[in-house]
């Protein structure tokens, strides 16, 4: 209105804006004359040591090396040889080093401090692909918000997430850390994270940068083995890899971007040059920082790429990997690659350009020690208003799966025998990738049960493992003990409900966790069908860091709640949701598969020659299963109903604008993702059944009605060709909305001209 009214406020608002804007062009020269000033007293040896990147002693993430030391790491910070540390946490720890970074070091060049903040920092949030089932923009951009409080007062200033890999396959450990198989989908959350992470302003102390990773492919390693091959042809890469990664770096200016230890076609990321130099920093113009993943420079050699570790160093610099962490190939050999004329210099200054312009950008080179307040930290960690907010998220990640007959919410009055190992968990609710998460410190379902009132007896029935588990050591699932079966049946008999918490320990997924076999783990399934035969109101409570089979639980048991690994507040949201104060709303970002031959099994797939069915066998299928999974992509029930009515498209400047109109059904409030699917039905290449194109998470009281509005761009209308080139095309294009990706309203319209 303002501007509408006063020609003078909005000249005074443009001279301000164009006073700003030279003010930072100004500072970017300044930046740039700065960083030029350094490389022209920096030797070679700083200068890879401004490229390589140590781990701390104590914490690793991946394989230690053999030589590290604390005393030694010291040493070659004070050299100038180690531009940045990951694991090193907490503002004594940070200062320590920092410290002789800037003060020791002939060049006093600040370094910075990553880590792998995933789902929350000291207050676990749920695990990323359970944030995803969330559909919730706002929540999930919250969520990194706080997990960046938290760990930038911890004295980090840079985090290794979001991972934005897409995957088609629940074997994969790591689907746990992304959200899911859907491009589209991925890339709006890829951009919330991002957001969330570096706020508006990457050099305030409460901001972090992100990363994007791994680039590239690394969810679609083959058999769902973790580190496996990638192969997968380009409209694959561009279409469904790509784009979390590109929007991410054009929308929300991701700073830096992780490779991956796979292969992609036969060449590792971490070498492959057409990948970071043509793709990401030539075609997508990214001015930031590309680092490796954990050794997978020296993993070269292993994939039989390299012939030794200066082959790796050669390798790697040539294809655009600009920081090493942890190979030690850069520091090492460098410096006499470059002499040789090997690795050109040009490009190992682009690279420390691009650290240092980090350094610059998160405020390090005017104050190191900006990040370590440590009144900030003691006032910064777990606070009540994270704690509201981690409940929040994890009330919006609950997916209720089937729900026949009104079995849940669990009624008043009625008893219930809770069962499960899981249920009295604290520790696993806060999955894999859980930061400085004090270990067993989430409130489980049944400290919740207890608070919540509810007239309730418990038993554990079987232990998921044997023993502790951890990070980086395998999970010793129970596979023979069934001690706890007798005590389970009879709680179950003398309960008017179950509620049986069944699934995965939390360090059954994640990084090195895959699955051939994703039943639920050990004897679980056949404590589920013994207490299933004493008393069959069974609701399941499933946890789990990936899409488990269900098949036997869904034909049998009334009610299966998808809980994931939620966070420090598993066990209140969860019982909330039991009880019915809280109305479910999530929607799987991931196809649950019948059973496991199914995988790769996702909704986005290709119609083939010879779909079905047909009544001879010359059609695509299986003679032995459902081509149907179990439950499909945007999948998730609520305790209220929604109609969909009204589908209406027509033509709006750039685009096509399709509306709906939903309404509650029901009785109760609830919230609903409207999902819009599209069918590009004739193309020069051809197109996936449905692909998603919007989404609206709604709330609706009873009877409330509203009509959402979608607005297909051209950009959402078009694909990538083979060779990345982007194709709008003209024709008749389908239209599917609904509460899941098998939505049933359908429309059509014609593209008339293409580009
Ligand atoms: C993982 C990365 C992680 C890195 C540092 C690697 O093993 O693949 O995702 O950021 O370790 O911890």
């Amino acid at each position: 209105m303002i501007f509408k009214k006063s020609g003078l406020l909005v000249l005074i608002f443009s001279v301000i804006a164009f006073v700003g804007a030279h003010a930072q062009q100004e500072d970017a020269a300044v930046v740039e004359r700065r960083i030029e000033g350094l490389l022209e007293q920096m030797t070679l040896a700083e200068k890879a040591g401004q490229l390589t990147q140590f781990s701390d002693v104590g914490d690793v993430t991946g394989p230690a090396s053999a030589d590290a030391s604390v005393q030694k790491k010291r040493e070659l910070v004070k050299s100038g040889l180690v531009g940045s540390m990951l694991n090193v946490v907490g503002t004594e720890n940070v200062r320590a080093l920092q410290k002789i970074a800037v003060e020791e070091s002939r060049l006093g060049i600040p370094a910075v401090f990553a880590f792998d903040v995933i789902h929350g920092h000291k207050t676990m949030f749920p695990i990323p692909l359970a944030e995803a089932a969330s559909w919730d923009l706002d929540l999930i951009e919250q969520s990194a918000r706080v997990a960046a409080v938290e760990a930038s007062a911890q004295g980090l200033n840079w985090t290794f997430a979001p991972m934005v890999d897409i995957s088609r396959d629940p074997r994969w450990g790591r689907v746990m850390e992304g959200a899911g198989e859907d491009p589209f989908l991925g890339a709006e959350i890829a951009i919330a994270r991002v957001r969330g992470f570096q706020g508006d302003d990457l050099a305030a102390e409460d901001t972090i940068a992100a990363t994007l990773k791994h680039f590239a492919a690394y969810g679609f390693a083959e058999s769902g083995k973790d580190y496996n091959a990638a192969d997968i042809g380009t409209v694959t890469l561009f279409n469904v890899v790509a784009p979390p990664f590109k929007a991410a770096i054009e929308r929300a200016g991701a700073l830096t971007v992780m490779n991956s230890f796979n292969t992609l076609n036969g060449i590792p990321a971490t070498g492959d040059a057409y990948l970071q130099r043509d793709v990401l920093k030539g075609d997508w113009e990214f001015e930031g920082v590309v680092i490796s993943d954990w050794g997978s420079g020296i993993e070269m050699i292993d994939h039989g790429f390299a012939a030794d570790a200066r082959d790796a160093a050669r390798l790697a610099m040539n294809a655009g990997s600009d920081v090493d962490m942890e190979s030690h190939v850069y520091a090492e050999y460098l410096p006499s690659l470059v002499e040789s004329g090997e690795v050109a210099l040009g490009d190992v200054d682009d690279a420390v350009r691009r650290v240092l312009r980090m350094k610059f950008k998160l405020g390090l080179f005017d104050d190191p020690y900006r990040y370590l307040d440590a009144a900030r930290e003691n006032a910064s960690l777990m606070t009540p208003e994270h704690r509201v907010m981690a409940r929040q998220m994890a009330e919006a990640s609950i997916v209720l799966l089937k729900n026949e007959g009104g079995a849940l919410p669990l009624g008043k009055g009625e008893r219930i025998a809770l069962i499960g190992a899981l249920a009295a968990d604290k520790d696993t609710p806060l999955g894999n990738w859980r930061g400085r998460a004090e270990a067993g410190s989430a409130i489980s379902v049944k400290e919740a049960f207890a608070a919540a009132g509810v007239d309730f007896s418990y038993v554990e029935g079987a232990p998921v493992e044997n023993g502790e588990a951890s990070f980086p050591t395998e999970v010793q699932v129970n596979l023979t003990d069934r001690s706890g079966f007798d005590a389970a049946v009879a709680a179950a008999r003398a309960a008017d409900k179950v509620v049986l918490v069944l699934g995965e320990d939390a360090y059954q997924s994640g990084e090195g966790r895959s699955r051939a076999n994703i039943g639920l783990p050990g004897v679980q399934d056949d404590l589920l069908k013994a207490v299933y035969a004493a008393n069959p109101n069974v609701a399941l409570v499933v946890m789990s860091g990936r899409p488990l089979v269900l098949t036997w639980a869904d034909a049998h048991v009334p009610a299966i709640v998808q809980a994931w690994h939620l966070g420090h507040e598993s066990g209140p949201a969860i019982t909330d949701m039991l009880l019915g104060k809280v109305n479910p709303s999530g929607k799987l970002p991931m196809t649950f598969p019948r059973s496991e031959g199914q995988i790769p099994i996702y909704y986005n797939y290709l119609n083939t020659g010879r779909p079905g069915p047909r009544p001879e066998v010359f059609w695509s299928h299986y003679t032995d299963e459902e081509n149907a999974p179990l439950y499909p992509f945007g999948h998730g029930l609520s305790y209220t109903a929604f109609e969909y009515g009204r589908l209406r498209v027509r033509d709006v400047d750039g685009g096509v604008e399709v509306s709906v109109r939903v309404q509650n059904s029901g009785g109760r409030e609830g919230r609903e993702v409207v999902q819009l699917y599209i069918r590009d039905r004739v193309a020069s290449i051809s197109r996936p059944v449905r692909e998603l194109k919007g989404f609206e998470k709604i709330s609706l009281k009873p009877g409330q009605r509203k009509t959402v509005r979608f607005k297909l761009t051209e950009e959402q209308l078009g694909f990538y060709d083979g060779r990345g080139a982007f194709r709008l095309e003209p024709g008749a294009y389908d239209v599917f909305v609904g509460g899941s990706s098998a939505a049933g309203l359908t429309a059509s319209f014609e593209l008339k001209s293409g580009r």
